[in-house]
């Protein structure tokens, strides 16, 4: 069997570092360690329009700041197919078989949608396109005959619902889908990147991100002002890591080499904890060594997509190229289906 990723982003802001370290950086790895037969990167513009119905503006116009987002990352376009979810229709039609193949209830089991329908209000209004994102999100899934999803810990519910639909599928109609298999980020403090605030999720809405695209000022300015410890009011107070962001972040950032050269006091975070923990050890060192840290990381992603964004046309061309090839193969997989349930009545 052939080893196929598939994974993507819904388009409603540019990406963050929380993006970054919970699948970019995977993805770039992965991509280029040569061992996929296919990567498919997709910009979920149509499942952003779930919630986002009223306003496609915003939408169209961050499906370019996530493409130069994917090339700056190092995304490479004759490595990975990079999409447009709307442009490939056979997915509609996917997902109007495979709604059949759940229940209403089992959509309101999905802790993500739940908590997504909480933070939105939807309350008793709730879009029925939201509720059922996760179906198209199997159609996007099993078109590609992904064998492996890499993600977010946040998209798990949706794995799940995508191998219970193409178990489902295959137990009714035959052995026609791949039921694809999730990859988490390795490290812990990646699952789930918290806010500069120190709030569960780093996220648009509540202004707690450092974007790709932030400048160097702005990442220091930000770092600076990230929530820490509030009982470590003196230096030689005793700090606590539990809850402290920036050490959140220095879980999820930092290697060994950089303390080599940024703060060659220390050999690694265990001892840098140690310190803090015990006291003796101040906020603004520890922000201004993960600023280093972040600057050494975001500076070449940064100057990349400014140069990228010189030339927007190769971008969309990228795009519109990749929606070509995404298309024939969910073509292919759609046949592969209507042939297993029937209804391709002509042929
Ligand atoms: N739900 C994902 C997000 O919110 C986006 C997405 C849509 C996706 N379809 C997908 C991710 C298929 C992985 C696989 O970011």
């Amino acid at each position: 069997m052939k080893k196929i990723i598939l994974t993507g982003d819904r388009p409603t802001g540019p990406l963050h570092i929380g993006h970054y370290v919970g699948s970019l950086k995977r993805r770039v790895e992965l991509q280029n360690s040569g061992e996929f037969d296919e990567i498919y990167i997709m910009i979920a513009d149509a499942q952003a329009l779930t919630d986002n119905m009223k306003n496609p503006e915003k939408i169209r116009e961050n499906i370019v700041e996530v493409a130069l987002d994917y090339l700056a990352c190092g995304l490479s376009p004759d490595k990975s197919v990079l999409f447009i979810q709307s442009q490939i229709p056979e997915l509609c039609e996917m997902t109007f078989y495979y709604l059949n193949l759940v229940t209403v209830a089992r959509l309101e089991l999905n802790p993500t949608v739940k908590s997504e329908i909480q933070m939105r209000q939807f309350e008793k209004n709730i879009p029925a396109g939201f509720l059922t994102y996760p179906v198209s999100q199997a159609a996007d899934i099993t078109a590609f005959d992904a064998t492996l999803v890499p993600v977010g810990e946040d998209q798990s519910p949706m794995i799940e619902q995508t191998r219970e639909i193409a178990k489902r599928f295959n137990h009714i109609y035959g052995d026609t889908l791949v039921e694809p298999k999730i990859l988490l980020p390795d490290r812990n403090a990646c699952m789930r990147l918290p806010g500069l605030d120190g709030k569960a999720k780093m996220s648009k809405s509540l202004g707690n991100c450092i974007y790709l695209s932030d400048s160097s000022d702005d990442i220091k300015k930000k770092v600076m002002s990230m929530y820490t410890d509030p009982t470590h009011l003196r230096v030689e107070d005793e700090g606590h890591i539990e809850g402290n962001t920036v050490f959140t972040y220095l879980d999820a950032f930092c290697e060994d080499r950089y303390f080599e050269e940024f703060l060659p006091e220390y050999a690694n975070l265990d001892e840098l904890k140690a310190h803090y923990q015990r006291g003796g050890l101040g906020d603004v060192k520890i922000k201004k060594f993960l600023n280093n840290i972040l600057q050494d990381i975001l500076n070449p992603i940064r100057e990349r997509r400014i140069e990228l964004a010189k030339d927007i046309p190769s971008v969309y061309e990228i795009l519109k190229k990749g929606s070509i090839t995404a298309r024939e193969k969910a073509s292919q997989t759609l046949s592969r289906m209507r042939k297993a349930m029937g209804i391709n009545y002509f042929y």
